[in-house]
């Protein structure tokens, strides 16, 4: 069975307090719920991490070459900064997509570079926690093909 990981970078671990009128009020373990029944539908299966620390993304990532098929990433912070995670990803050569509970693009000038997008097969922005969902639905179709 198709295997899919999902990575939340920092701050996520603070989804539904976290400056609600930007980031909503579901938190990360509803998120989670909502992928795995998402998951369920595709027939796939799907892991979860968290992680505040930009060296643990990397080892995660690294981690998942020959098990994992695909990745679904919220960077956060790190997606305007971490040239570790943008290498990471190419690296393993593990298809990812990137995706945003905001639209980046639409915010302050510093969050409209992404150093992800350039190593991933799609992003997501701005459509809330969907970002989520509609990311797994492209990659396991991305991945089918
Ligand atoms: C975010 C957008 C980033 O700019 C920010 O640093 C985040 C969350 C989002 O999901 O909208 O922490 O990735």
């Amino acid at each position: 069975m198709m295997k899919i990981l999902v990575i939340h970078g920092p701050n996520l671990n603070l989804l539904g307090k976290r400056e609600p009128e930007i980031y909503g009020s579901t938190t990360i373990d509803e998120i989670n719920t909502l992928l795995k029944m998402e998951a369920q539908k595709l027939g796939t299966e799907i892991e979860f991490s968290q992680s505040n620390s930009e060296g643990e993304i990397v080892d995660r990532i690294q981690r998942a070459m020959g098990n994992i098929d695909g990745i679904v990433i919220n960077p956060a912070a790190y997606t305007h900064t971490s040239v570790a995670i943008r290498d990471a990803i190419a690296s393993t050569g593990i298809p990812t997509i990137e995706v945003h509970i905001s639209n980046i693009y639409r915010r302050e000038d510093f969050r409209k570079l992404s150093y992800v997008s350039g190593v991933a097969v799609g992003v997501i922005s701005g459509l809330g926690v969907n970002s989520y969902l509609l990311g797994l639905i492209g990659l396991v179709t991305h991945l089918k093909k």
